[in-house]
């Protein structure tokens, strides 16, 4: 194994009902709250008066910031900042998905940031010297009401900055949520989209360190491979069954897991990653279909430098029947079945469905380049990528 340092304090309160929790758990952090949600999310209007009836009746002053749009934007941050200021927030609520945890994340740490502009604590540019991450942040408490970006668990968060085209990460330990309360019920009225892309994004967590981490970790490869296959046999269940209760507690856990740490100690890359933001920001594909145009394709070109990873895959997660079957053909339906999981879900597979031709490659690039080759001028992972690499992976996923 590689040599790890690993922290995570996120209090995790699970189970179907949790919800109902939130007033005690609010109470444990403070009296002040800004909660954070969506701009517009019509399913979600009755678990907001939920919640915030369970904080008024703890006699909390509640303050409510429901200006989240997908991808948050460094200037709505900048207004919630703002807010959180006039009112004394004294800690911050997401009741939301990524979008909305991320937002709350960064708005808890940019109340009290020093750094200057917001856009200075993300990881956006060549040069790292200017990225000054956030130091301390307001407590904040999450309620994920989507299984994926796992962001209710880890100390990071993204953001986007429109009028430069780029989105990337802050990653600090003061970005981790004390408290996460997850409830899988809050799931059961997601439109099927929503849940498809959720589940493809956090396979997506795993498959990034499983392909492109390290080699050799008995108990880290077992459990992402159970990770990804706890995905693959439960995402269809909900998508048949939005109800099915067993198949949401499954895809909430996961997404928290997938990402926590626990499947990437000593792999912090996600390049897969860095290839799909610049995909939603030029593009304006959403974050799980600007993945699902990617990994396919990935995995095509490593398949032959990295066999054995492809194979395990295969056998182990895909559950690539290898009777009478080459090694080879043992890989290739590994990664057939894989880009069926993604199509069977409602997501497209290549570049060409949503209108990216080879003439918008050039430019698709240049960004990646730009926001995220390390010095070597290459895209960081077991191993590295190169921009040639690079160029050649885009063009199968044409
Ligand atoms: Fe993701």
């Amino acid at each position: 194994m590689r040599p790890f340092e690993y922290h995570n304090p996120v209090r995790i309160v699970f189970g179907a009902g949790a919800f109902k929790r939130l007033g005690d758990e609010a109470a444990a952090i403070g009296n002040k709250p800004l909660l954070v949600s969506y701009a517009d999310e019509p399913e979600l209007t009755k678990s907001l008066q939920r919640g915030v009836q369970q904080l008024v009746d703890r006699g909390m002053q509640v303050t409510t910031f429901f200006q989240v749009q997908p991808n948050p934007d460094v200037q709505m941050v900048e207004r919630g900042v703002e807010l959180a200021r006039d009112i004394a927030a004294d800690y911050v609520i997401g009741i939301g998905g990524g979008s909305v945890m991320d937002t709350a994340k960064a708005i808890a740490a940019g109340v009290e940031y020093q750094g200057g502009d917001l856009w200075s604590m993300v990881n956006s540019r060549h040069d790292q010297d200017q990225v000054v991450p956030p130091q301390t942040a307001l407590p904040t408490l999450m309620v994920p009401t989507l299984a994926a970006t796992g962001s209710e668990m880890n100390n990071c968060a993204v953001l986007s900055h429109r009028e430069r085209g780029e989105k990337s990460y802050i990653w600090s330990d003061c970005l981790f949520p004390q408290t996460a309360i997850l409830d899988p019920r809050l799931t059961y009225t997601l439109p099927s989209l929503q849940t498809a892309c959720g589940g493809v994004d956090t396979i997506s967590h795993v498959m990034e360190i499983y392909l492109n981490g390290q080699d050799q970790s008995d108990l880290l490869h077992a459990w992402q491979e159970g990770l990804m296959r706890t995905v693959i046999e439960n995402l269809p269940a909900a998508l048949a069954d939005p109800r099915d209760r067993h198949a949401r507690e499954e895809l909430m856990w996961c997404a928290s897991c997938a990402i926590n740490g626990w499947a990437s100690p000593g792999d912090p890359w996600t390049p897969m990653h860095q290839i799909g933001h610049v995909l939603t920001a030029r593009h304006q594909v959403n974050h799980a279909t600007s993945l699902a145009l990617v990994m396919p394709a990935w995995m095509d070109f490593f398949k032959t430098i990295k066999p054995e990873r492809y194979f395990r895959l295969a056998r182990r997660v895909l559950q690539v029947d290898p009777h009478r079957r080459t090694r080879e053909q043992i890989i290739d339906e590994g990664i057939d079945a894989f880009r069926q999981f993604i199509e069977q879900a409602g997501l497209p597979t290549r570049l060409s469905q949503v209108g990216i031709t080879h003439d918008d490659l050039g430019p698709i690039l240049d960004d990646v380049r730009r926001i995220s080759f390390n010095a070597r001028g290459q895209l960081t992972c077991n191993p590295p990528v190169t921009e040639q690499q690079l160029t050649t992976i885009l063009e199968k996923a044409l």
